[in-house]
């Protein structure tokens, strides 16, 4: 193979590389960013030790004491780059109503000039000579299990190692997926820069990053373009930008859904097996909800993971949905995580972890807010400070930002389920909506058919979390737990998941399955004391049970005004001291404040006027109906 030389930069393609179209692009993007050399990674363990042990070099990384922690990293982040940021995410879409009202817009050839091509005030496009003294990391990676159907290409040229090595844990990544594109496949590009060029004898920072800051996707030509961050969603281009905004609108063309999705198996003592496919917004209960432990009283059942985050869906001719998680790994939510809540999350970050923005130990180990009940009497907190429980106590400064993550393998997951990389994928036979709502919306509640489904998805509302930049807490509207992520417009999107119920219910209507059931959860309902009164984690499997038991028609319930949920005795209490007024707390429908909640479903209805699908609003005037009536 040729190797092109850009302004005395090699491109050190290796002969392994075959594609003529991806050598010319990484050089175009070599010349623009002004890389200092280029790497192709090849995803071996040898290059993600040898990385490693250059970040741990460049200050990066700190190595883990290898007797508590083997083979396991720290990084501490920038402190302003701490989270995904959403203001800053852009979908630029040929027409503005495509990218819709959620959405953050710019044409796209606005876009490219301030990226790419322009010039400003003597100001160049940002990415002209951003990776200035830096290396091109070549980072191929497919979502999904490479070579299969189902999988989609990416390639991401980032200036980060801390990137090229958490991509390697967090999907297929390396030569194999390159030996699959072979010299003429399809691959999504993916451009990312921290947007911190060094200058000769410039010394660089533990952390490079820039204040301005882009994440910017062009779903017409299925392109990502991120600017000034290295963290999480805003940098590991694979997860949020590709496999939920530009699968989103590959699904909508395609026929299939991209969803924010943990997929879970549970298993019968009988061996009979069922898979829920749920949706929570980021920092809602995933991670922890795929990886469930049943309480004693479930003896003989078993939760498995599939997924953690992300599910691609997808309808096949017996009328059912198949759902495959396209990640390998799990980037997931440190604080909070302990032995006792999640052990099988606990069990998978034992070793080969990278764990990022958590608290450094005397002994060369992390922790984290909730980790243990008694936090260790020192500590080096995420911003390299000391920390002691007396200073918390004064300042209030935690030892562990609340969106400190951790990236580990699926493979070291205990719970992983036997079929998580099958890429036939699981049969779903129910969907999953939860808000973290600290008041009005029941522990459970069942649609009574798919368009009622469509409408609780499409209106969930919850609180704001430290997984995104901005205001915490506060009560949002957030569709499908997908606000965030939805590459197209969000009307549009309510309307390919009616779609898809009408053509699964033609096909279930010859093949004899069932659609899959949907239900709105909510385990953060609080008491007049401010505490939780459902005691969340496994015990959410007493939900899940009844949940079952529907699917199955043997399950009892109470309809009301939006759908059915479980009276007292319709769960199993075994083992649990849960009382029948604390279950009325957390299953309470108050009229006033569904009234006041019935307005903000309005005023997102009318923020998606365009495009809104007629059967939601009518949905909504026959809930407030049977409201009115109860
Ligand atoms: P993203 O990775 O941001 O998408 O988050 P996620 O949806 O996977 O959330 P995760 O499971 O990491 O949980 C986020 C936070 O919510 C953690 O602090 C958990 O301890 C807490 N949490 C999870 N499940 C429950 C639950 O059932 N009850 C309560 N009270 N808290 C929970
Ligand atoms: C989320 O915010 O939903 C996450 C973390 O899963 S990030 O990868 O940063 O998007
Ligand atoms: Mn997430």
């Amino acid at each position: 193979m040729n190797q092109p030389v850009m302004e005395g930069l090699r491109l050190n393609v290796p002969a392994y590389v075959k594609h003529q179209q991806l050598i010319t692009w990484v050089a175009e993007i070599a010349a623009l960013t002004q890389a200092r050399d280029v790497y192709w990674c090849d995803g071996s363990q040898a290059e993600y030790d040898r990385l490693c042990a250059q970040l741990v070099a460049a200050g990066t990384f700190k190595k883990l004491n290898p007797a508590l922690r083997p083979n396991s990293f720290l990084a501490c982040s920038d402190p302003s780059d701490v989270a995904r940021v959403e203001d800053r995410t852009y979908i630029c879409s040929a027409k503005k109503e495509d990218a819709g009202p959620t959405n953050n817009w710019m044409a796209p050839a606005d876009m490219r000039e301030l990226l790419q091509t322009g010039q400003k005030d003597g100001t160049p496009a940002l990415f002209k000579g951003a990776m200035k003294g830096r290396t091109l990391y070549v980072v191929p990676f497919s979502m999904g299990p490479i070579g299969s159907p189902i999988a989609h290409i990416g390639v991401e040229l980032s200036d980060s190692p801390y990137v090229a090595v958490n991509m390697r844990t967090m999907t297929r990544m390396g030569k194999a997926v390159l030996d699959v594109l072979g010299s003429d496949g399809v691959f999504v590009p993916c451009v990312h820069t921290v947007g911190a060029p060094l200058e000769a004898g410039q010394t660089d920072v533990k952390w490079p990053c820039n204040q301005t800051k882009y994440i910017v996707h062009y779903p017409e030509t299925r392109e990502i373009w991120s600017y000034g961050s290295g963290y999480g969603g805003n940098a590991l281009l694979g997860k949020k930008c590709f496999a939920l905004r530009i699968a989103s609108t590959m699904g909508r063309d395609q026929g299939w859904l991209a969803e924010h999705m943990l997929i879970l198996g549970v298993t019968s003592p009988e061996r009979k097996k069922y898979h829920f496919a749920a949706a929570f917004p980021s920092a809602c209960g995933k991670t922890n909800f795929s990886m469930l432990i049943p309480p004693a009283a479930f003896d003989g059942w078993k939760v498995t993971t599939i997924g953690d985050d992300i599910a691609w869906i997808k309808p096949a001719a017996d009328g059912r949905l198949y759902a495959i998680n396209p990640e390998a790994g799990y980037f997931g939510v440190a604080p909070g995580t302990n032995t006792l809540t999640n052990f099988n999350c606990m069990a998978s970050l034992n070793k080969d972890v990278i764990f990022t923005n958590v608290a450094l130990t005397d002994e060369g180990d992390v922790w984290w807010e909730g980790m243990t009940d008694t936090p260790p009497a020192h500590l080096i907190d995420w911003q390299g400070k000391d920390w002691t429980p007396a200073i918390a106590k004064e300042t209030g400064a935690k030892a562990a930002h609340p969106n400190a993550r951790f990236t580990v393998s699926a493979i070291n997951n205990p719970a992983l389920d036997a079929e998580w990389d099958n890429p036939a994928g699981v049969p779903i036979d129910a969907f999953i909506f939860g808000g973290r709502r600290s008041t009005t919306v029941p522990l459970v509640t069942e649609a009574r058919n798919w368009v009622e489904g469509v409408y609780m998805a499409a209106t969930m509302g919850s609180e704001t979390t430290a997984a995104a930049a901005g205001q915490q807490g506060v009560v949002r509207r957030d569709p499908f737990a997908m606000l965030p992520f939805m590459g197209y417009n969000m009307a549009d999107y309510f309307q390919h998941w009616l779609d898809m119920g009408k053509k699964l219910a033609a096909l279930c209507a010859t093949s004899g399955a069932k659609l899959p059931q949907i239900y709105c959860v909510n385990w953060f309902r609080k008491g007049a004391d401010g505490k939780f009164v459902w005691p969340g984690y496994g015990e959410n499997m007493r939900v899940l049970k009844w949940m079952l038991d529907r699917v199955e028609g043997s399950g009892q319930g109470e309809e009301h005004a939006f759908g059915v949920t479980p009276r007292y005795q319709d769960i199993n209490w075994t083992g649990l001291n849960f009382t029948q007024e604390q279950f009325n707390i957390t299953t309470h429908i108050d009229k006033a404040a569904w009234t006041t909640e019935m307005k903000l479903h309005d005023e997102l209805f009318q923020q998606l006027a365009y495009h809104l699908p007629a059967e939601l609003p009518a949905t909504k005037a026959m809930i407030e109906t049977r409201l009115a009536a109860e």
